[in-house]
């Protein structure tokens, strides 16, 4: 069985970490076990266009290990040339960049490490909304110039206590960064979501749901994006949706770029009309280095939170999402059942319901 796994490079920083075992060098952890079994493993970085590792050996490979940090975008056309293959093993959670439709037509099973990284980012999410709100990126870098200047930093830092603060999809992460809110003492608490929450869930974080998404964002101080990217939620956040946003309200999202129109929220941003976005996650990975995300600021020179795409990849997450990669393995070679909650689309169909209403 030949396995290919698209991870990414980790270069000095893995060699002196061996816990960083999502990385090409440390590759998941899988090669002794799998070379035990006499399975064939490739693992690259190089994922883009037709001579790449990932496009070459994708022709003959029977399952493919990707992971969202450094995706390998397994479109429909990958999938005719995919003969052999059987299985896309996502190391992490969000499998957007496998088209799900082709997995469903093409008969190719779809899992992911469900719950793996799930309160790595919710920490995130916590963390991104302070650092905005606060106002404290531009305080920080006002101090490493050597600068001190109270009030520039002040007129724009506010508290998170008697905010209102919605999530735009409550599964794991979302309900998890709800969770985390609750102690901040907020005005209120709001979700938006096709599913909706069992209503002793929702009563132990007192959220309650909106269910028409422009009401939604215009009562938010804070919107937060914690729902997976598929054809309903691709360019979610746009013009039209910027609109209805509170004047000077903070977006974080850690879902997929995606789900947010880039050029839309870089405007809103130097218009002041968003007082900041934060987030992980961008329309391409690696971002290229002068996407407008990058260095977008508010008129007052702040309101930018962006990071590579980390918040999941934490040491304690690769431990459970290399882990969760081997167990569904396993589960293959073997033949045992997997996991139900690790399936996305199972042989032929979508057995998740966080892809879209179908
Ligand atoms: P989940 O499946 O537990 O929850 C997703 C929720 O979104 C579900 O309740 C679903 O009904 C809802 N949803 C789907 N479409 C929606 C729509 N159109 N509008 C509103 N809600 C909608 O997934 P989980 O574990 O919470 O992860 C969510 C996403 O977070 C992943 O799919 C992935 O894209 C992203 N993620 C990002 C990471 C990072 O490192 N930045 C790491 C892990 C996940």
């Amino acid at each position: 069985m030949k396995v290919l796994a698209i991870l990414y490079r980790g270069a000095k920083a893995a060699v002196a970490e061996p816990r960083l075992l999502g990385t090409v060098e440390n590759q998941l952890g899988l090669r002794p076990w799998l070379q035990s079994l006499g399975h064939e493993l490739i693992v690259s970085d190089d994922k883009e266009g037709p001579s790449s590792d990932f496009q070459k050996h994708i022709a003959d490979a029977e399952v493919l290990v990707t992971t969202p940090f450094h995706p390998g975008y397994l479109t429909a056309d990958l999938f005719e040339k995919a003969k052999n293959l059987k299985i896309c093993i996502t190391a992490g959670v969000g499998s957007d960049h496998i088209d799900l439709n082709a997995a469903v037509k093409k008969s190719v099973q779809v899992l992911e490490v469900s719950g793996s990284n799930v309160t790595s980012v919710a920490e995130h999410v916590v963390m991104s909304i302070l650092l905005l709100v606060r106002n404290f990126v531009p305080a920080h870098e006002m101090i490493e110039r050597g600068d001190w200047q109270v009030s520039d930093i002040a007129r724009n830092a506010f508290d998170l206590e008697n905010k209102v603060i919605g999530t735009i999809g409550a599964g794991r992460i979302g309900y998890r960064v709800l969770q985390r809110l609750v102690p901040f003492d907020p005005k209120e608490l709001l979700y938006y979501d096709y599913t909706s929450l069992p209503d002793a869930v929702a009563k132990a974080v007192n959220v309650r749901k909106v269910d028409d998404l422009k009401e939604f964002v215009s009562q938010c101080d804070v919107v937060t994006v914690n729902c997976p990217l598929h054809e309903g939620t691709q360019g979610l956040v746009n013009s039209d949706l910027l609109q209805h946003f509170k004047k000077g309200a903070w977006l974080v999202n850690t879902a997929r770029g995606a789900i947010c129109d880039k050029d839309a929220v870089a405007q809103a941003v130097k218009s002041g009309h968003l007082r900041g976005y934060a987030g992980d996650v961008w329309n391409v990975q690696p971002a290229p280095k002068d996407h407008v995300w990058r260095t977008m600021k508010n008129p007052l020179g702040g309101g930018n939170g962006m990071v590579p795409h980390y918040s999941g990849t934490t040491l304690d997450a690769q431990a459970r999402y290399a882990s969760g990669t081997r167990s569904i393995l396993e589960n293959y070679i073997t033949g045992k059942a997997q996991d139900p909650q690790n399936v996305i689309v199972g042989k032929g169909k979508y057995e998740s319901k966080a892809y879209g209403q179908r």
